[in-house]
């Protein structure tokens, strides 16, 4: 399983802007789940505040603010769940 799941420790992404953390958590990606009908805002800026802070990573904290603003923009009202549109 060595490799399946990206380790997060210097990983750019989680390091790097913000935005992009924040919308690959809302909406998934290959073998990652969506994760936009599960947590709420605060819980997003939560788990995403602690991976930019942890293993060595050293990236400013994600606000409740930012995720709500992202969640807006990347909402296209499709559920990631389902795929049906809501
Ligand atoms: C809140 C929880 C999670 C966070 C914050 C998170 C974070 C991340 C990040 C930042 C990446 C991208 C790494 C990169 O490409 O630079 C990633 C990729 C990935 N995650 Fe997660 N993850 C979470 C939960 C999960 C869960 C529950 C699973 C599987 C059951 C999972 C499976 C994967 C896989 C397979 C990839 C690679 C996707 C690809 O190759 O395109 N993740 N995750």
């Amino acid at each position: 399983m060595k490799g399946a799941f990206p380790a997060l420790a210097g990983d750019k992404l989680v390091r790097g802007d913000p935005a992009a953390l924040v919308t690959l958590i809302l909406g998934g990606r290959n073998g990652m789940p969506s994760f936009r009908n599960d947590l709420s805002d605060a819980e997003l800026a939560a788990a995403a505040s602690y991976i930019r802070s942890s293993w060595g990573n050293v990236a400013a904290p994600v606000t409740v603010d930012f995720v709500s603003k992202v969640r807006k923009r990347t909402d296209d009202g499709t559920s990631a769940r389902t795929g049906q549109n809501n």
